[in-house]
């Protein structure tokens, strides 16, 4: 991965330079990027990035790269120079015929539309080096790289860059760790005494949470019965004979012995057997390197890198993408509090959407796809977040490919997702998505294990049944 990686570097130092002209020259930058935690820490890295240079700047999260092309056919897209962050790899053409006359950088990870990149127009993305962006390096993995091409002093963003990646589920390649691009950010972030790294149960805040409220807020990967559940966690940790307090302090992951470790393992596993649950599917997702921030306070949701993507998510997914993108940039007092009340409450809704979804008359099974009805119940941002928990709770058949959607005017919008066998297998969710959409008059894209896509209302009938076709040919 050496010769691909210097590739890389060498194109981010380029991305970097022609921002470094943008703010030479006194232009207007535009920052544009997704609404999920990937986007809200790069749009977020490149936000501090540019307060450093003194920087004339915008920044906005999209739900839909429509919204902005929506605004530009009405001209309010006023900036000299726009950079694309987690989001434009998919639409280069769309891009160039709005926006050709002007800077263009794209800093993506999704799969390319196409290898032309047109005259004026950066593109970065890991695939033109070969690399997957789906497990070696995500979008705020690459803003990293392009913010420390801007100056060395930006190795402050790479627990950010780090946050980013596990909130993409970078980590979920077999064993739950970071690999490729990812690792090497990593070990710098490690290296500057920014991070910490151990091996343990992924609960999140092993070191510093009361051991059943750290197994009630893991999220990743969902635990039916325990996450949300902090009284049930706590009746399986005391009925495992793990004591939850010595003397007046709880007890947290870190403090307990190997022995305990394992019984508590064990206990997780046979909880979830007992409801019928693939527990050993969902035990190979709770081991693996946890990721803490060093400099952040234990008492804050900032402290667990994966714990830190979530409360990215919470800011995105409920029209709040500034408050993420300010605290990823580095913002914090009023504001972080504002993002950890914002954390609370997806977490109660997010509970609340998989009591709704997950109910027998909400799925429907095809052939190939488990289809989740999230109808008009569910909000339209958080079905994707919805699709990657289910996904992860083991609750749909691990033969099939899940598919979720929800209402949003006379729109749909669907996530997708795939196992790593079915990627193994050969299918690729970004390509049908975006064939498939596209044939019915929406738009679609991603990688191949998850992808996303935003579909007329009265399409959605032709819509999942050619998608259940395309993933039985692949297959
Ligand atoms: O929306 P969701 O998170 O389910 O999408 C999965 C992946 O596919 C994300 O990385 C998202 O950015 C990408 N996607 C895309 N084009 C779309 C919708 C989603 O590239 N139209």
């Amino acid at each position: 991965m050496n010769e691909p990686y210097e590739r890389l570097l060498y194109s981010a130092a380029n991305a970097a330079e022609v921002i470094k002209e943008c703010i030479e020259q006194d232009s207007l930058l535009l920052l544009v990027c997704h609404n999920d935690a990937d986007a809200l820490s790069a749009c977020g890295i490149m936000v501090g990035s540019l307060w450093r240079k003194d920087a004339r700047f915008l920044a906005r999260s999209v739900n839909r790269i429509d919204e902005l092309f929506r605004q530009a056919e009405e001209g309010l897209v006023g900036a000299d120079c726009i950079v694309f962050l987690d989001i434009g790899s998919g639409y280069v053409k769309e891009i160039h015929n709005r926006f050709g006359e002007r800077r263009v950088v794209i800093i993506d990870h999704h799969q390319p539309q196409s290898l032309d990149v047109p005259k004026g127009f950066f593109h970065l993305n890991p695939h033109f080096q070969g690399l997957d962006g789906a497990t070696q390096v995500s979008a705020s993995g690459l803003a990293y790289l392009v913010s420390r091409a801007l100056d060395e002093e930006n190795y402050v963003y790479s627990p950010i860059a780090v946050v980013g990646a596990l909130g993409d589920l970078q980590d979920k390649d077999g064993q739950r760790r970071l690999r490729g691009v990812n690792a090497k950010i990593v070990e710098e972030a490690v290296e500057r005494g920014l991070m910490h790294t151990t091996e343990d149960l992924i609960l999140f805040g092993r070191s510093f949470r009361p051991l059943h409220v750290a197994l009630a807020s893991t999220s990743s990967p969902f635990l039916p019965g325990l996450t949300g559940r902090e009284d049930a966690c706590y009746s399986l940790i005391a009925s495992l004979g793990i004591k939850v307090k010595e003397g007046d302090a709880w007890r947290v992951l870190a403090d307990l012995t190997e022995e305990e470790k394992s019984r508590l393992y064990n206990g997780i596993i046979s909880f979830l057997a007992s409801k019928g649950l693939p527990a050993s599917s969902i035990a190979r997702e709770l081991i693996g390197t946890v990721y803490e921030l060093a400099e952040e306070d234990r008492w804050t949701y900032l402290r667990d890198a994966r714990e830190f993507a979530w409360l990215l998510n919470a800011c995105g997914k409920t029209g709040n993408a500034w408050v993420g993108m300010a605290v990823a940039a580095g913002v914090r007092g009023g504001l972080l509090e504002e993002a950890q009340k914002l954390l609370e409450d997806y977490r109660v809704q997010m509970a609340k959407n998989m009591e709704l979804i997950t109910r027998p008359d909400a799925m429907t099974s095809m052939e190939h796809i488990v289809v989740i009805n999230g109808g008009d119940l569910i909000d339209e941002r958080q079905v994707s977040s919805l699709a990657s928990l289910i996904s992860s709770s083991g609750m749909i058949p691990q033969d099939k490919v899940l598919i979720a959607w929800a209402r949003h005017g006379d729109r749909i919008k669907v996530s997708a997702r795939a196992s790593r066998s079915h990627v193994e297998r050969g299918i690729n969710l970004g390509s049908i998505l975006s064939e498939v959409a596209g044939s019915v008059g929406g738009r679609g894209g991603g990688h191949n294990v998850a992808a996303g896509a935003d579909v007329p209302a009265d399409a959605l009938e032709l819509f999942l049944k050619e998608v259940d076709r395309r993933v039985g040919s692949q297959l």
